[in-house]
C-alpha cells in the first residue's frame, strides 16, 4: 500500500517564552509511517503529547527536530519545510483536520458548510446538496437546522457539523482529534462507520480518541505516545 506520512526522529520541546524560557519535553525521536487505507490511533495518558503530534503532522506546529513527508498529489513532500502557499495546498487537496471543534462562520449554514468541500473540488451544486444533505441525515442533524448558521446549535450538533464537512468527501490523509467527545452512542457509530468507509476508499486516518469502544472499532494499528518521553 501507499505510505502516506512517513514521520522520521520528530522531536518537540515547548519552550514558554513569557514564563522565564521554561522548557518542557514532550517526545522523543519518534518514528512511524502510515498507509493508505490503515487507522493508527494515537495512545498515551492525557498530557502525553497526542494532540502536539497531530498538529505536528497538519503544520500548525513545527517540531523542534525531524521531518514528516507527506504524500501529495504522488510525491512525498516535507511539511516541516514546506512554504505556507505549499501547506494551504496541501491541506486543500490531501489532509484533513477534523477536530472537536467546529470554526463557525457567522450567517453561513450548516448545509452551506458541508456543501463547501464538495463545491471546492468541482461537484455540481445539485450533487454538492444531494451528498450534504444525506450526510446531514446520517449524523442525524434535524433537517430544520440545515438551513440556519450553527452558532446557537449545541455543542454534539456542531460536532456533527463539523464531522459531516469532514466525511463528505474525505481527504487522502486524516487527522482526527477526538471527533466524538459529545456525541450520544448512535451518532458515535455513525462516526466509526464514515471512519470505516473513509478506509475503504483509500484516506489514511491518524486519530485520537477518548472512548476505548470508538479506539477498538476505529484502529488497525496503535501507537503509544508515552513510549516517546524524553529521557529525563
Ligand atoms: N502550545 C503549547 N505551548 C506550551 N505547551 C504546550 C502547548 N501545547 C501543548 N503543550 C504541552 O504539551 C504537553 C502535551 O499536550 P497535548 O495536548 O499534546 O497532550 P494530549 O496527549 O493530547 O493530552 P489529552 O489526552 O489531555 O488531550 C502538555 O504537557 C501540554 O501542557
Ligand atoms: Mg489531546
Amino acid at each position: 500500500m501507499t505510505t502516506m506520512i512517513q514521520v522520521e526522529n520528530v522531536a518537540k520541546e515547548f519552550t514558554l517564552h513569557n514564563q522565564g524560557g521554561v522548557r518542557l519535553p514532550v517526545f522523543d525521536n519518534v518514528n512511524f509511517s502510515v498507509a493508505a487505507g490503515e487507522a493508527l490511533v494515537l495512545a498515551g495518558a492525557s498530557g502525553a503529547g497526542k494532540s502536539s503530534l497531530l498538529r505536528i503532522l497538519y503544520g500548525n506546529y513545527r517540531p523542534t527536530s525531524g521531518r514528516i513527508a507527506v504524500t501529495h498529489a504522488g510525491r512525498p513532500i516535507d511539511i516541516v519545510t514546506a512554504v505556507p502557499r505549499t501547506v494551504l495546498d496541501i491541506r486543500r487537496r490531501t489532509l484533513g483536520f477534523v477536530s472537536q471543534f467546529l470554526r463557525v462562520i457567522p450567517r453561513v449554514s450548516a448545509l452551506d458548510i458541508v456543501r463547501d468541500p464538495l463545491l471546492a473540488r468541482g461537484a455540481s451544486a445539485e450533487e454538492a446538496s444531494e451528498r450534504a444533505k444525506a450526510m446531514l441525515a446520517r449524523l442525524n442533524l434535524p433537517p430544520r437546522l440545515w438551513d440556519l448558521a450553527p452558532a446557537t446549535f449545541s455543542g454534539g450538533e456542531q460536532q456533527r457539523v463539523n464531522i459531516a464537512r469532514s466525511f463528505v468527501d474525505p481527504s487522502p490523509i486524516m487527522l482526527i482529534d477526538e471527533p466524538t467527545a459529545s456525541l450520544d452512542a448512535g451518532n458515535r457509530n455513525v462516526v466509526v462507520e464514515l471512519i470505516a468507509e473513509a478506509r475503504a476508499q483509500g484516506s489514511a486516518i491518524v486519530g485520537i480518541f477518548h472512548d476505548e469502544a470508538v479506539r477498538e472499532a476505529v484502529a488497525t494499528r496503535y501507537l503509544d505516545i508515552t513510549d516517546f518521553r524524553k529521557a529525563a
